[in-house]
């Protein structure tokens, strides 16, 4: 690891938020994390320092070609208990992907363990005990270097801040109306689908204003090529049981590899539930929407954890799933994950880290 993290504590701490009433990602903890990078020098100054707005050139490359990555984490405290986080190692390898496809150097995963524990501890105070909420953890890194010459920036900062949160979602843990999009596209495999880049969001925007426009929470994308087989939702991967099996679309290349989604898939199979990763279309859903075989369905995500999906809207055609309400599969999964997730289920895949 070698680097040392220097600290500088702020001398005027901000007044904390109403935790029964949060929101998602309006307010900020007391304290960030930064480092930078120049090319010859690697990361340096890993520092921890009162949060506050950064400085940046206007012709610092992030604003013009969007190399940029992030990721989502979060951090649990029971009263009078540890603070727990989740499988924190899958995000920052998965960090490292996402930057070995933008051309960004790597970040040692140790060194930001290390960050994101001490910044936790910090403002440990901010984490909030209310049910459904969590202190949600955004590192990500943008490229700071200015010139507008399209080449991979020679110089990077790499943040860490924190936000106390309640549900992503204004449903909270009941089921989202979903759009399914037909016209607009996410991602393409070779493309940056699978990374988790500021872009990606950004071009799916336009679909999400459109969908919210007609009462729906998020759009459910299909593939860029031949516009059929089912991707994710806007900020979750996707699950549906069909005639008791569970499917979500394997990774192909073009849907992000989510760290909710790769622990729902191990628990299913834990409990001895079948479930099949693999290609899905939207013609197969509506069938067995017809049938009456697609039982229920949710999302997967770090914001939103678990979200049952009470309605489908695919060409003007409403599918209510399970009558509109939580199935019991979804509630089930959702009451395990956050159980294990705040500690108050046994861990038996070793994947919650006390700090
Ligand atoms: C997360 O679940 O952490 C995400 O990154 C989704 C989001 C863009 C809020």
């Amino acid at each position: 690891m070698g680097l040392k993290i220097t600290v500088e504590r702020s001398t005027s701490p901000k007044q904390k938020p109403d935790t029964s009433n949060l929101v998602f990602g309006k307010h900020f903890t007391d304290h960030m994390f930064i480092m930078d990078y120049d090319a010859g020098q690697g990361w340096h100054d890993p520092r921890i320092i009162p949060y506050q707005p950064i400085s940046l050139d206007p012709a610092a490359k992030v604003f013009h070609y969007g190399q940029t990555v992030f990721e989502g984490m979060k951090a649990y405290k029971t009263p009078g208990g540890p603070v727990l986080l989740f499988r924190p190692f899958k995000n920052l390898q998965r960090l490292n992907r996402s930057n070995t496809r933008l051309s960004i150097p790597s970040i040692d995963e140790d060194l930001a363990m290390e960050a994101l524990k001490q910044l936790i501890k910090i403002d440990e105070d901010w984490i909030p005990t209310d049910e459904g909420t969590s202190l949600y953890i955004r590192p990500f890194v943008i490229s700071t270097q200015a010139t507008l010459g399209v080449s991979p920036s020679e110089q990077y900062s790499f943040m860490i801040i924190l936000s106390p949160v309640g549900s992503y979602y204004a449903e909270g843990i009941n089921p989202v109306s979903i759009f399914v999009e037909s016209e607009y596209v996410r991602a393409v495999a070779g493309g940056v689908g699978n990374a988790k880049t500021g872009g990606n969001y950004a071009a799916g925007l336009k679909a999400q204003e459109e969908a919210s426009g007609k009462g729906y929470s998020q759009v459910l994308w299909l593939d860029g090529v031949h516009r059929k087989y089912i991707e994710e939702v806007g900020s979750m991967n996707v699950f549906f049981k069909i005639d008791g099996k569970v499917v979500t679309p394997a990774l192909n290349g073009s849907i992000l590899d989510g760290v909710t989604r790769d622990s729902v898939i191990q628990v299913l199979k834990h409990w001895n539930i079948e479930v099949e990763e693999r290609k899905l279309s939207i013609d197969e859903l509506v069938e067995a929407y017809r049938k009456g075989t697609l039982e229920e369905a949710f999302g997967t995500g770090t914001a939103a954890v678990i979200s049952p999906i009470g309605e489908l809207n695919w060409q003007g055609d409403k599918m209510t799933l399970n009558e509109g309400r939580t199935g019991p599969l979804s509630e089930k999964v959702y009451e395990f994950m956050t159980g294990l997730q705040k500690g108050v289920v046994e861990d038996p895949f070793g994947w919650v880290v006390k700090l």
